[in-house]
């Protein structure tokens, strides 16, 4: 599979046949945003948790490409009040197969608040991360925002996950050092570093990281760039 970093916690994979996954999508405004990539398909919409830059852009790529959206019940519900269609909510510890991919909802330390037009917050649920399961065997941990959690240890015994995403910048999430701990909790083999760089308080690096979790391999990504997993 292909997957793309497109900025901040933005992820885009492209599976094998063509069927294209994008991960709490903010494209609109995201300063880490790759200039000119243009997404031309998608199927299925992960959010982790309603805050601004990781829902701002679901609602029109949603209506754009008729596409699924997983996120946790009560923001599917807000979704839902703004005409998306296909929201499948769930909650945390359940799984569902969307596409050719089981999605499991796992626990995050974080908020939740959505930001409406008006500038008040409602209710979002809790924030999340994801397991994803694809058809070929291999696990990916998305945890999107998230503070280290020693439960992040029953994610590794449940789901063994092969290639692990966390966030890393400080400030709105965990730094490196919380992040090398949680590599250590998650038995993590392979880390994508997320959620860094796109404001200069997001002060945490890949090489930091990399740096305090020798056991683990940090592949650094730069926005824009596709690899091949
Ligand atoms: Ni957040
Ligand atoms: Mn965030």
């Amino acid at each position: 599979m292909d997957i793309t970093w497109l900025g901040h916690g933005t992820f885009q994979f492209v599976l094998p046949g063509g069927e294209t996954l994008l991960l709490d999508p903010w494209t609109d405004g995201n300063p880490a945003y790759p200039k000119g990539f243009e997404i031309d398909r998608c199927d299925t919409i992960l959010i982790s948790h309603g805050h601004f830059d990781h829902i701002h852009d679901a609602i029109p790529v949603a209506k754009r490409f008729d596409a699924k959206v997983v996120a946790i019940y009560e923001t599917c519900h807000w979704l839902g009040t703004k005409g998306v269609e296909n929201c499948l909510g769930m909650n945390k510890g359940g799984s569902q197969k969307v596409g050719s991919v089981t999605v499991t909802m796992t626990h995050a330390v974080h908020s939740c608040g959505i930001s409406e037009d008006d500038g008040s917050i409602v209710y979002g649920g809790e924030a999340a991360g994801y397991v994803l399961t694809f058809e070929d065997g291999r696990v990916v941990y998305f945890a999107g925002d998230t503070n280290v959690f020693s439960d992040m240890a029953l994610i590794a015994e449940l789901y063994k996950p092969d290639l692990v995403m966390l966030p890393i910048g400080d400030l709105y999430t965990m730094g490196p050092r919380e992040a090398a701990l949680a590599c250590r909790l998650l038995r993590a083999k392979t880390v994508i570093p997320m959620h860094f760089g796109t404001f200069p308080p997001l002060t945490g690096r890949p090489n930091q990281l990399q740096s305090l979790a020798p056991e683990t391999k940090v592949w650094g990504l730069t926005p824009g760039e596709t690899v091949t997993w």
